[in-house]
């Protein structure tokens, strides 16, 4: 089998890994990876795709950056796939948009609104972005576990980090955008990110495993960015729950 054109790997490179890690940044692959297999190592790198292989109780595991987006987040999904992994799990970052879920909490995302084009491709909008119920429930028994506060509820996934999350930056913003955060709070959404509900979508149109953590960034009713500090201290526990959530996955989807 020849490489899969954007991430460069092939089936023999990843040992036929059934399970992988997605986080959005690829300098993120490297903690992620090291966070439970010191000897890891880079098996490929391409534009924003990272790829570590590492092991986690005797299970080849891999770790693929996505890059920022629907569309990049699709390449990675679909090449994996007919790589052969089955379980999706994503560690990212968000923006919490309720007053409770304080900047440097967890949000597990039991399912995404489609604010993105790129899960257009793959179901109608009808069709819901749903968390698998066992990645679902292994996040937050790990977030219990390690004693790390969270949240689970719906995640809002835009395509643009300013004007879709209700941030006006350029000099004009069109009409529908305006005021969108508030009726997103009114409807209970806990955040924003911006590659959930592509991934999730494509793993329920596919009959895959998928599952969503993001550590909060910001908590966009008391300001607009992202500070660092907080940014390192959510991405850490994010990157804690996933990888103990992880160590149980592979336990029980071994037989996949
Ligand atoms: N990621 C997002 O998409 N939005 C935020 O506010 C923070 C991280």
């Amino acid at each position: 089998m020849s490489p899969v054109y954007h991430l460069k790997l092939d089936k023999k490179v990843t040992r036929g890994a059934m399970f992988a890690f997605l986080p959005g940044d690829p300098d993120r692959v490297l903690k992620i990876a090291q966070a439970f297999d010191p000897d890891s190592r880079e098996i490929a790198r391409n534009r924003e795709f990272r790829t570590l292989l590492g092991d986690l109780k005797g299970e080849p595991v891999l770790v693929t950056s996505t890059g920022i987006g629907g569309p990049s987040t699709a390449i990675a999904a679909e090449e994996l796939a007919r790589l052969g992994v089955r379980v999706f799990l994503r560690v990212g970052t968000s923006g919490a948009i309720q007053k409770d879920v304080r900047a440097g909490e967890t949000v597990i995302t039991a399912a995404a609104v489609r604010l993105d084009g790129a899960s257009m491709d793959y179901a109608p909008i009808e069709y819901p972005a749903v968390a698998d119920y066992e990645i679902l429930n292994s996040l937050v028994a790990s977030a219990r576990e390690l004693k790390i506060p969270f949240h689970v509820g719906i995640t809002a996934s835009t395509d643009t980090f300013y004007a879709g999350q209700d941030r006006q930056f350029s000099r004009y913003m069109i009409q529908r955008l305006h005021g969108s955060m508030e009726a997103w709070q009114k409807l209970g959404v806990l955040n924003y990110e911006m590659e959930a509900s592509t991934l999730l979508t494509f793993c329920c149109a596919h009959g895959l495993k998928g599952g969503c953590i993001t550590g909060v960034a910001v908590n966009r009713v008391e300001e607009h960015m992202v500070r660092e500090e907080l940014l390192d201290l959510a991405e850490e526990r994010a990157i804690w729950i996933a990888t103990k959530s992880m160590e149980k996955l592979v336990v029980s989807f071994k037989d996949l």
